[in-house]
């Protein structure tokens, strides 16, 4: 098979196999390439790449071939033309809007983002000269509203963060096509495992590799990807200059957990539907958010655009915050941290941490309220993580 296609490969073989050039060591697992610099052969061929005149390296802020190898493999699972690897997934934001957007552009996002990026749109973005409004995941007909001549950037998360809302990527793909405008879609939860926004029309994929694409809570990147053009001229350009860039043991962390990735997606959303039918009928809680619930107002989309659920539950317990933070303090074996995607369950109260910067009304539009909870299904027994959140729950009930 050849190197550059991998469009005929099956999911499986294209994260084990895909970008990798074997060096003349010969090595099995893929090179690690520390190395700040590159040596020429001499003056000349220096000047060439430095003028653009001859491919090859030069400095690891531009180009390494650990991350390239990443770059590719996650391009080829994606199905993009193109992949740039960032220090970090807010940093694919940034990058993204600061080289895709011209001053005055407008970009519209849907509301409930992650706590990080609604910060840097509303604080940073808007600064820059970018006007940025929000709307509801799940109401085109706002987006459609929000419009206007100068809307350049449609952004989204979907399913959201922590409250799993989805968007219906083709219908909203076409309204940007129609407004010439870009869609970008944040695939941090899903990734390409289970949802490959590109093929329902999205113009860009952004993504947290520090999540599910590591796997094992090990390293914090990010990518962005999309057509040649965008990446290579703008995305790339921008960040080479800027500086943003995935270090080359974070892009060997990364291409190893692509290689699993498939895998684990899949026991990830198992246990999440299990765990999420399980809260759904338990007394202590008043509300579950999980799209492959029958009751989730999206699930039919969910059906359509996605493989499977993916591993984020979240959930609201009776009795407010005081209620959600006696479960979080009595869970055990759930780790009380902000990461998710991680082999090790996460329990986190978003209204106080993920999304405690944003104004109290900020929140209540999103919907994030103090008794909601958000659970990063990990790959434990889910028989055991159910015993672990039931210790909470009796921990309301004995108060
Ligand atoms: C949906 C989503 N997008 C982006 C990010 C930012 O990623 P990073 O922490 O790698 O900068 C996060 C982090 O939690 C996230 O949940």
């Amino acid at each position: 098979m050849s190197n550059t296609d991998w469009s005929q490969a099956s999911f499986s073989t294209t994260a084990v196999r895909a970008g990798y050039q074997r060096t003349a060591e010969g090595e099995h697992s893929e090179a690690l390439f520390a190395t700040s610099s590159f040596v020429f052969d001499n003056a000349a061929q220096a000047a060439d790449r430095f003028q653009n005149n001859a491919p090859g390296n030069i400095y690891s802020r531009f180009t390494n071939p650990t991350v390239r190898t990443f770059e590719q493999r996650l391009a080829a699972l994606e199905g993009a033309q193109s992949c740039v690897a960032t220090a970090s997934g807010m940093s694919a934001i940034m990058a993204t809007c600061v080289s895709l957007l011209q001053p005055g552009d407008e970009l519209i996002a849907s509301d409930g983002l992650f706590g990080s990026t609604a910060q840097f749109f509303n604080k940073y973005l808007t600064r820059m000269g970018n006007p940025v409004q929000f709307a509801a995941p799940d109401n085109i007909d706002q987006w459609r509203e929000k419009i206007t001549p100068r809307t350049r950037m449609l952004f989204v998360e979907t399913p959201s963060n922590p409250l799993t809302k989805l968007v219906d990527i083709a219908a909203l793909a076409e309204l940007a096509r129609q407004a010439n405008a870009r869609l970008v879609v944040d695939n941090c939860f899903c990734t390409p495992a289970l949802q490959r926004p590109l093929e329902h029309g999205a113009h860009v994929v952004i993504h947290s590799a520090t999540k599910f694409i590591d796997g094992q809570g090990r390293c914090v990147g990010g990518a962005v990807l999309g057509n040649k053009q965008d990446m290579g001229d703008e995305v790339f350009g921008f960040l080479r200059t800027a500086g943003p860039t995935m270090s080359a043991f974070n892009a060997w962390v990364f291409l190893k957990g692509l290689e699993t990735l498939e895998i684990r997606m899949a026991r990830h959303s198992e246990s999440a539907l299990s765990l999420a039918r399980w809260l759904e009928q338990h007394p202590q809680v008043s509300r579950v958010y999980y799209p492959g619930l029958e009751s989730h107002p999206q699930h039919q989309l969910c059906c359509r655009q996605q493989s499977d659920f993916g591993g984020i539950v979240s959930f609201e317990v009776v009795g407010g915050r005081t209620s959600a933070w006696r479960v979080i303090d009595s869970c055990n074996l759930l780790s009380i941290t902000a990461n998710l995607g991680d082999a090790k369950s996460t329990i986190t109260h978003p209204a106080t941490t993920t999304h405690g910067r944003l104004s109290d009304q900020q929140r209540e539009a999103a919907g994030i309220s103090g008794s909601l909870i958000r659970v990063a299904v990990g790959l434990e027994s889910v028989v055991d993580i159910q015993a672990d959140l039931q210790s909470g729950f009796d921990a309301i009930t004995n108060l």
